[in-house]
């Protein structure tokens, strides 16, 4: 019970930023829980589009390389699913079948599309424009577009993702960007083509933006 007791002041004391976790993640010194609230689009205020916005958030594998973002892996998940109502982790994918593929009888077509993440649609693939609208829940980076999908299932609301990458944007990470929406777009919304100068004085732009839609 002492350790119980020791366990949640040490962990208040976390959440109110008195302390830092010391964990294998190395953002949590910069990590305030009440950022990551829906009413603060999770952390990303702003729309992507927006000068001067930023990510909210980061999901993958390379936490260290995003030292400034909360990174929805380890010790974090465990705070934040005391705030339900504030972005949660993804549960990690079950682990993918290690079964050999049958070989068909027809000789498949040539792929000109990576195929759509599991449960999703895609709406536009490879454009030059990034999804611009009012609908916007959040933004963050992450390494794939199913693990931007894995964010959009672990928010509520959430039925469509845009990913893509900002070349020179976002200080300059090369990481995928994933904007997550709450009504499917087509590409007649992704009108966000950058354009904006950084500070670096570089001028960004929009590469390999996908729109997916959640299926029913
Ligand atoms: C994606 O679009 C770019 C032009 O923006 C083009 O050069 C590239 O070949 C396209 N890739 C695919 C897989 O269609």
């Amino acid at each position: 019970m002492k350790f119980a007791a020791t366990l949640t002041t040490l962990l208040s004391l976390v959440i109110t930023g008195a302390i830092a976790v010391p964990s294998h993640t190395t953002n949590v010194d910069a990590f305030d829980v009440d950022t990551l609230s829906r009413g603060n689009h999770f952390g990303a205020p702003q729309n992507p589009g927006r000068p001067g916005a930023k990510p909210g958030w980061y999901y993958g594998k390379h936490p260290h390389k995003h030292p400034k973002l909360p990174c929805l892996s380890g010790p974090i998940c465990k705070i934040l699913k005391k705030h339900p109502k504030h972005i949660q982790c993804p549960r990690p994918p079950p682990p993918k079948p290690t079964t050999t593929k049958t070989r068909s009888s027809t000789p498949s077509p040539t792929p000109t599309l990576p195929p759509a993440p599991p449960g999703y649609t895609a709406t536009f693939t490879n454009a030059t424009g990034a999804t611009q609208a009012d609908d916007y829940l959040t933004f963050g980076l992450v390494d794939t577009i199913e693990d931007c999908t894995a964010m959009c299932n672990t928010v509520e609301g959430c039925n469509f993702v845009n990913t893509y990458n900002d070349v020179n944007g976002k200080d300059g990470s090369t990481q995928l960007t994933c904007s997550l929406y709450t009504r499917c777009h087509t590409i007649a919304d992704a009108t966000n083509t950058g354009g904006q100068t950084q500070p670096d004085g570089s001028i960004n732009f929009i590469r390999n933006s996908d729109g997916y839609c959640k299926r029913a």
